[in-house]
């Protein structure tokens, strides 16, 4: 999976991006602003905890939506598919995001007990734009190229 740092053209369908932190003795601190170290404007955020590594989330694709998603605590496991390639990617460090684009299949698996995911948001929450089915998400993913 390509890595691109902050602030470079986001690599579609998906890319981890690097964030640089600023750091000293007292601690860490991580900076993500709309249009300047990520390429779209941010309307939403959201975050997810309390999870438990039994359980999957996820399972939908995106129509009109661009998402960065970040593991500030905890780790989980994406798997991420355009409907021609498939790939899985454990994101676990607070300093690496990951960016989601458009018609990408994704679903987290095995969350650390505690794990938090923070996801920046390129829209409002839209239910209707969700793809919900695998099925329907392979003939819509066809219908994009
Ligand atoms: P869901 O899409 O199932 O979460 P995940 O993608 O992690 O599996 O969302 C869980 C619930 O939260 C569902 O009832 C919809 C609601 N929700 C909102 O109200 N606003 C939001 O921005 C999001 C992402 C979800």
């Amino acid at each position: 999976m390509k890595t691109v740092l902050a602030g470079q053209h986001l690599v579609s369908p998906y890319c981890l991006v690097s964030l640089t932190p600023h750091g000293d003795e007292r601690g860490k601190l991580i900076s993500i602003e709309s249009f300047r170290n990520i390429s779209f404007g941010i309307k939403r955020f959201y975050y997810i905890y309390d999870t438990d590594p039994d359980w999957v989330r996820g399972k939908h694709a995106h129509s009109n939506l661009e998402q960065l998603v970040i593991a500030i605590d905890g780790a989980c496991r994406f798997v991420l598919d355009t409907g021609k390639v498939r790939e899985e990617i454990w994101l676990n460090r607070p300093n690496i995001a990951l960016y989601i684009g458009k018609y990408v299949w994704r679903e987290m698996h095995d969350f650390s007990y505690g794990c938090k995911l923070l996801v920046l948001a390129s829209e409002y929450y839209q239910p209707e734009e969700y793809i919900r089915t695998y099925d329907n998400f392979i003939q819509l993913a066809k219908e994009q190229k």
